[in-house]
């Protein structure tokens, strides 16, 4: 590897890194840029596992920080916060609809 790339920081084929804090669990979580963060929560906290598919909000949580790191909600999730009687703010969210697509940020569940 050019010495140029190394001091960069960055790898050619090598995907970014991104970075989920759960306060909850006191730990950082460290995932490829553009993941469902879901399946990192139930591997390493005791988030609750339910439906994967935004009907239920089982998953529901709030983004503390780095909302703007994640894609953007759908009609489903959107409703299905309502019918919780939850805020349609950009903090709540269903985890099982979150993909952190780059950077950090923190959730409480
Ligand atoms: S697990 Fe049911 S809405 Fe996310």
């Amino acid at each position: 590897m050019p010495a140029a790339a190394c001091l960069q920081g960055k790898s050619p084929g090598r995907p970014e890194m991104a970075k989920i804090r759960v306060k909850n669990d006191g730990i950082e979580i460290i995932v490829p840029d553009g993941s469902q963060i879901l399946p990192f929560l139930w591997e390493k906290t005791s988030f609750p596992q339910g439906c994967e598919d935004g009907s239920t909000p089982i998953c529901a949580c709030v983004i503390l920080s780095g909302v703007a790191n994640l894609n953007h909600k759908t009609q489903q999730e959107i409703e299905t916060l309502h019918r919780a009687g939850l805020p349609n703010s950009p903090r709540n969210r269903l985890a099982c609809q979150v993909w952190l697509m780059k950077g950090e940020i923190e959730i409480e569940y």
